[in-house]
């Protein structure tokens, strides 16, 4: 196996822009300068002031999941309402960039993928995140669509927000375009140059169009706009839908010549206030609504249970300290709630949007409203859900009603979404390599995320939901110097290697996640020697500064580039080779990588550790072997 370059050979990153603008664009020194380790900054979480989190003010969260708190912060932080909704438009990648393109479908296939439907759901969709926050913007996106039997309409495409090898390089083969003045924001303004910009990447390229489709009718807005008759280039830069630009006159749908009418469902609709939102209300619970308002609704309770939160169904244990689930839920339902399914957040957190643990609560039932029940049965064509509707939310950005359509979403999740095969394969490959860099014996995993201020682009809504005592415990990153990190990452890699000796030595079961559509326990586990204690182990992180990162190899850490070779990067063509010099791509394929690993240890406060818990736990892993700190 030829490795690439060590560090010590590659030029420095601050002489890359000066020195090798144009030439950049070769694979030869691609390959050159690509020992530069894998940078993940797919969102940013850590905020630093002299290398301190800066996090003021926090409330502690107390009760369920539900309560709006307020925070402020040190950094520069982001609102969401101020993208505009007026926006430029950018234009499609250039030739140099000729990407996969199986997806693109005639107007005839347009049309009958939509006729399956009744008409459209729009979104805003909030493109100044990172691609993990749209992802599961998307997964939510999806199921309201489906609730309403409309065909989604996904942005086509998304930024990118790191170049591997300098800016002018990844320009070369990706439109490239200003953050700020493609979503009307200012919140980079401030940074080095190479900061503010960002990379057109199709989203054919961040998940399998072809594969979704054969499950959910989905169109991008540049075929919805060709399908009416509009240029592909008036798609809006910021991923607002143009309530007047693809609603003008102008505009007509080439099949029937009529333009298309619009109703909006004003996010305050949603869930403002006391609304829990659910997927669709059954009828029995329709029948118990009725009932409470012929008759009113028993309220007292013993224990006094807090009002208008969904509660968690241990902590309702407890409260009336009732054990039997039955019995518990009898009581319950005679005095106004119901059970909802949902799943349980990471550490408390409504960060990671993970689905691998369901879990069941009760909320009022005055409180509920059911998405369908709400806004199915509308005539007009589209149908537009304005605004953000991730922040606080949980996975899916509502609850269900029945575990049936829970473990809906969770297939949705787990088995329609998926990388595009190019990505799996080169995992597939880079986890081949590591098997043969530890001889052979399992490996261990870990997300390290050393990101600051620079990089915080979605700070903010981030930060509403983080208790204050875990803002002072983690700092925001699990340490700030580098040597402490990686002690504190070896540490935890430890108590993975133990773990993975008892289960040997003891000969245990294993159990998964409690999730449908699994093949079952992943006895991988038991089909290769436990790590040594000083086996290499896979790190994937966002530092980028080479002192750090030798550092981090010389304590045992494998970094992407340490994996790969000129020829694996051609192998699935030269799309995946431009690909792989943007940043957000790379942590596509590491993220697949760290599912297989045979002990996972990553940061709350992340929504990648959110795609790959759902990874592992679609591969059913043992849930003791993911620790998420
Ligand atoms: C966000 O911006 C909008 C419009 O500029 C403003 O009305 C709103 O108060 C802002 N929200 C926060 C939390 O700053
Ligand atoms: C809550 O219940 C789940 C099972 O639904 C269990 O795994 C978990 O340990 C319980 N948590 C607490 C704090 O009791
Ligand atoms: C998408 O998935 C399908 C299988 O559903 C596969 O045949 C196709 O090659 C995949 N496309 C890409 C770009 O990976
Ligand atoms: C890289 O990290 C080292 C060690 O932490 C530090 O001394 C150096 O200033 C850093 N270099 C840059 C360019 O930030």
């Amino acid at each position: 196996m030829t490795l690439l370059p060590e560090p010590a050979v590659a030029p420095r990153r601050s002489l890359r822009l000066s020195l090798v603008p144009r030439l950049c664009g070769t694979v030869g020194l691609f390959i050159l300068i690509s020992s530069w380790a894998g940078i993940f900054y797919h969102n940013a979480l850590f905020c630093s002031k002299n290398g301190r989190g800066t996090l003021k003010t926090a409330k502690l969260q107390l009760l369920g999941h539900h309560h709006r708190t307020h925070h402020h912060t040190g950094c520069s932080t982001h609102n969401e309402s101020q993208l505009k909704f007026e926006s430029q438009t950018v234009s499609s990648p250039g030739d140099s960039s000729s990407l996969p393109d199986s997806e693109h479908l005639g107007l005839e296939e347009l049309r009958e993928l939509v006729s399956t439907t009744e008409g459209f759901l729009a979104r805003d969709y909030s493109l100044n995140l990172g691609w993990n926050n749209i992802r599961y913007i998307i997964e939510a996106a999806l199921l309201q669509a489906k609730l309403l039997h409309r065909t989604l309409i996904l942005p086509s495409f998304i930024y990118a927000r790191g170049c591997e090898y300098g800016i002018k390089t990844c320009g070369d083969y990706f439109a490239m375009v200003n953050r700020g003045d493609a979503l009307g924001s200012n919140e980079w303004r401030e940074l080095p140059v190479e900061e503010q910009m960002g990379w057109v990447i199709p989203i054919n390229l961040m998940m399998n169009i072809t594969h979704l489709r054969e499950t959910h009718p989905v169109i991008t807005v540049s075929d919805y706009l060709r399908l009416h008759g509009v240029d592909p280039t008036a798609e809006a830069s910021n991923g607002q839908w143009q309530r007047d630009r693809y609603h003008a006159s102008d505009v007509k749908n080439v099949f029937t010549g009529k333009t298309p009418e619009l109703y909006i469902i004003q996010n305050e609709w949603y869930d403002e206030g006391e609304i829990v939102r659910v997927d669709k209300i059954s009828d029995e619970i329709k029948a118990r609504m009725r009932e409470d308002e012929a008759h009113g609704a028993l309220h007292a309770l013993a224990g006094d249970l807090p009002q208008n939160v969904a509660l968690d169904w241990n902590r309702t244990q407890e409260i009336l300290n009732i054990w039997d689930d039955h019995e518990l839920e009898k009581i319950m339902v005679e005095h106004g709630w119901e059970v909802l399914h949902t799943f349980r957040p990471v550490k408390g957190m409504e960060l990671s949007k993970a689905v691998t643990e369901p879990m069941k609560q009760f909320a009022r039932r005055s409180a509920i409203r059911g998405f369908q029940d709400d806004f199915s049965g509308r005539k007009e064509e589209v149908l537009l859900l304005s605004g953000p509707l991730h922040i606080r939310r949980k996975p899916g950005g509502m609850r269900f009603t029945t575990r049936f359509a829970l473990n809906d979403y969770l297939h949705l999740v787990l088995h329609d979404i998926r990388q595009i095969d190019a990505i799996i394969s080169l995992a597939d490959l880079m986890v081949q390599r590591l098997y043969d860099l530890v001889g052979g014996r399992l490996w261990m995993a870990a997300h390290m995320r050393r990101g600051d201020c620079k990089t915080s682009s979605s700070l903010q809504h981030l930060l509403r939901d983080i208790p204050i005592l875990v803002v002072v415990r983690y700092n925001f990153v699990m340490e700030s110097s580098p040597e402490k990190h990686i002690v504190r990452v070896k540490q935890h890699l430890k108590d993975g290697r133990r773990l993975i000796e008892s289960i040997h030595e003891r000969e245990e079961a294993l159990r998964s996640y409690d999730i449908p559509d699994i093949p079952g326990s992943d006895y991988e586990i038991y089909s290769r020697e436990p790590p040594l204690a000083d086996d290499r182990f896979y790190v994937a992180t966002d530092e980028r500064n080479d002192t750090v990162l030798q550092e981090f190899r010389s304590q045992g850490a494998i970094l992407m580039d340490d994996l790969l070779t000129i020829s694996d990067r051609r192998m699935n063509g030269p799309e995946i080779s431009w690909a792989l010099m943007i940043t957000d791509f790379r942590g596509l394929v590491e993220q697949v990588v760290l599912s297989r690993a045979a002990y996972f240890y990553g940061h709350t406060m992340s929504s990648v550790v959110g795609g790959v818990m759902n990874l592992r736990g679609k591969r059913g892993v043992d849930p003791r072997t993911t620790d998420v700190d």
